[in-house]
């Protein structure tokens, strides 16, 4: 059913065979990304046709990586509201404003539809276990996908993880590991275990799937706003995957003629207090140096170094989007002010774009006539001990 061709090196542009798991690629140490007969699939998904199908990323299966659909592995993830906030845009002087509202997935993030889609592949091609290092949210999709689809899951978070993510993952059946370090001290523990124990590494853009899962917040914001995709999107980047992978789905939605080559500015929200991207984004540089002694309340975002930063700087830059930090004080600000505003409780993560667009606002970067998306990533019903 799907059109998966192979793997493509985001560095060298080298191609890898799709039916063998992969992580990165072994001649440049780089993400590898699918690459889709999208000719094929455009012939096959119609995008007249899909208001037909289940409100799920699913509904995209053309140009995702699972080629035998008893293979996937769903919890209803994907096809989230988008919810219009003109009062509060109207406000803070941006009527247009909405909120792509992924706190309604499974597992309360959008880290569904990059577990859904890379543990269905995984458990396509064989693996017999899976190993993560991971923030909060994302270990508790692991911990949701990877029971649904039988396979055993080993889960390495720092110890101060928000609670409601570690209790997550102990009752959906997942080992956890509490690691008295950051999201890049537990990577390097499943680096080092994941041969002698047989653990496949499904951390961020390690491995080539989660990414195609987070793409389909694209296909989706695309759909919604009736396939003129929107002036800007803020979002909040950690690893950075669904930034790049909404980045990926645009081009794909082009070569099919989906859309045109109008993109959104895409604008990248880190917390001050762990910024690579931004402060290498200000620097003008292709790459992030590793930020040293990472500390924000939104765990999400205390991602010291990422896999994909060349990636995620490739797409600010091309889009003419930005990258700006916002502090612990004004994110969790915006926490409470965005809650009220939408009738959505937010992750400080996501909210961290409401503070952002305010800071845009201020420094006239934003048009009044701009339709601006702003991505709660998550729901802030896990963050409790923050309030
Ligand atoms: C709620 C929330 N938002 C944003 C992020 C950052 O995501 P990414 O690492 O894909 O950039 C995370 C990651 O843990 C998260 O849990």
């Amino acid at each position: 059913m799907g059109f998966l061709v192979d793997l493509i090196c985001t560095r060298t542009g080298k191609a890898y065979p799709k039916d063998q798991l992969w992580n990165l690629s072994p001649e440049a140490n780089a993400p590898l990304f699918a690459r889709y007969d999208l000719d094929a699939a455009a012939k096959a998904m119609r995008r007249e046709k899909l208001a037909g199908r289940p409100p799920t990323m699913w509904r995209y299966a053309e140009v995702l990586p699972v080629e035998d659909a008893q293979f996937q592995v769903s919890l209803g993830e994907g096809f989230t509201p988008l919810l219009q906030a003109a009062s509060l845009g109207r406000k803070i002087g941006v009527p247009h404003l909405y909120i792509k509202d992924e706190g309604l997935n499974p597992t309360g993030s959008f880290k569904a539809r990059g577990m859904s889609a890379a543990i269905s592949r995984a458990a396509e091609l064989g693996a017999s276990a899976i190993a993560i290092p991971s923030a909060g949210n994302a270990g508790g999709a692991t911990a949701a996908y990877a029971a649904r689809a039988g396979l055993p899951a080993h889960i390495f978070m720092p110890k101060d993880v928000p609670r409601a993510n570690y209790i997550e993952c102990k009752v959906l059946g997942a080992h956890v590991e509490l690691v008295d370090g950051l999201i890049s001290d537990c990577g390097k523990i499943v680096a080092s275990r994941k041969e002698t124990e047989g653990w496949f590494d499904i951390s961020t853009l390690k491995e080539p799937y989660r990414v195609e899962g987070k793409k389909t917040m694209g296909y989706e914001l695309a759909e919604q706003f009736d396939w003129k995709l929107p002036d800007v999107a803020i979002y909040p980047t950690g690893g950075g995957t669904g930034l790049i992978g909404m980045w990926k789905a645009f081009d794909e939605m082009e070569r099919m003629g989906w859309i045109g080559p109008e993109r959104p500015r895409m604008i990248s929200v880190q917390a001050a207090g762990c910024a690579p991207i931004v402060r290498a984004y200000r620097a003008g540089e292709a790459q992030a140096e590793p930020w040293r002694d990472a500390e924000t309340v939104a765990a999400g975002l205390r991602v010291p170094a990422a896999v994909g930063d060349f990636l995620m700087l490739k797409a600010i830059r091309e889009s003419g989007g930005c990258a700006l930090s916002v502090t612990d004080e004004e994110l969790m600000a915006a926490t409470s002010q965005l809650a009220a505003a939408v009738g959505s409780f937010p992750a400080p993560e996501g909210a961290a774009t409401l503070a952002a667009l305010e800071k845009l606002i201020a420094r006239n970067l934003i048009d009044e006539r701009d339709r601006v998306v702003l991505f709660n990533t998550g729901t802030g019903l896990k963050y409790i001990e923050l309030f």
